[in-house]
């Protein structure tokens, strides 16, 4: 944890239009530091010690969107799937330019292990990244003629749908974190397994998932007509791991134990305060409008 117990040593950044503060130390190269601030490419993500370097760049960065399949676009924003194993230098970039705001995690030099999921605002310009979440690849799916065996329960029941969350603090508070989160349960779902996050959680981190599955759960609730509902069923159908569900659950006092499975009731009424209290839902993903099938 050497890392992030250094001190911040870049003050200011300045993406594309965008310039702010930097939260936390990254291990950009020596020279990169102490400067007043650092300038990013917002398509290649590049890094430059001025502003005339940057303009240079500028003239000649062809790049207009991340490097990769795009995957997701509605109105307002796009996703871009970039592996990791084919696209070092930019996923590099992302790391680097992550790791300004991002505490707790040390940089994973090891990038090719992982998929990232970009999120885009665009316009004629191009496509300007706002956030990201990665994902590990390795969790291969247990095929249905593997025997039963309890590393693959164990690895099952920890499959993480996420590993790194990331959205610019420029674009903050905007739903683009829960955008996010809500894109990597309907991968989940399209590969057929219910997900957590890889924690440790940020703060921010975990408020944002608390936030999020308090809207996602009960918005579903208040959807389901029926008198009760087993959680393995509502798991089944949100992507959302039992525990998790278990755990928000429970801190509404809504939860039944009954022969081996735990059981809601849920009066309508109740729901309504309850969702009142839940807070923004975020921007929406169309689960329509991805184009994708799991990572072979
Ligand atoms: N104070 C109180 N609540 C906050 C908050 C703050 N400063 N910041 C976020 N939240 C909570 C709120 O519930 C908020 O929902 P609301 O706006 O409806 O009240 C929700 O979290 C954020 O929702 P959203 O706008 O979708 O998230 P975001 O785009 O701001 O992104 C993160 C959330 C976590 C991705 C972003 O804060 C981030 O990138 N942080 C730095 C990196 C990090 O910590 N990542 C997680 C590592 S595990
Ligand atoms: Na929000």
């Amino acid at each position: 944890h050497e890392q992030s117990t250094m001190f911040r040593t870049i003050e200011w950044v300045q993406i594309g239009t965008h310039k702010c503060e930097a939260w936390y130390f990254s291990p950009y190269p020596e020279e990169y530091h102490k400067l007043d601030c650092l300038f990013i490419c917002h398509y290649c993500l590049s890094y430059f010690q001025c502003d005339e370097d940057m303009e240079r760049h500028s003239q000649r960065c062809d790049s207009r969107y991340p490097p990769g399949h795009e995957i997701y676009r509605d109105d307002k924003v796009s996703v871009f799937e970039v592996d990791g194993a084919k696209e070092p230098i930019y996923c590099e970039n992302l790391s680097l330019v992550s790791k300004l705001f991002l505490d707790h995690k040390n940089l994973s030099y090891e990038l090719s292990p992982f998929l990232f999921y970009c999120l885009c605002e665009y316009n004629d310009e191009g496509y300007q990244i706002a956030g990201y979440f990665s994902k590990e690849k390795d969790f291969s799916k247990p095929t249905d003629t593997d025997s039963f065996s309890p590393e693959k329960f164990e690895k099952e029941r920890n499959y993480n749908n996420l590993s790194c969350i990331l959205v610019f603090p420029f674009h903050q508070r905007k739903g683009y974190g829960k955008f996010l989160i809500s894109f990597s349960y309907e991968l989940g779902i399209l590969e057929g397994r219910q997900g957590t996050p890889e924690t440790p959680l940020s703060d921010l981190g975990h408020r944002t998932y608390i936030s999020w599955w308090t809207f996602k759960l009960l918005t579903f609730l208040k959807h389901f007509s029926g008198e009760e509902i087993s959680v393995s069923d509502i798991s089944q159908q949100t992507g959302i791991l039992q525990s998790d569900i278990i755990k928000l659950f429970e801190s509404f006092k809504i939860l039944r134990y009954q022969q081996g499975d735990h059981f809601l009731v849920t009066p309508k009424r109740l729901l309504k305060t309850l969702i009142k209290k839940a807070g923004n839902p975020g921007h929406p993903v169309n689960p329509e409008l991805i184009h994708w099938a799991p990572f072979e």
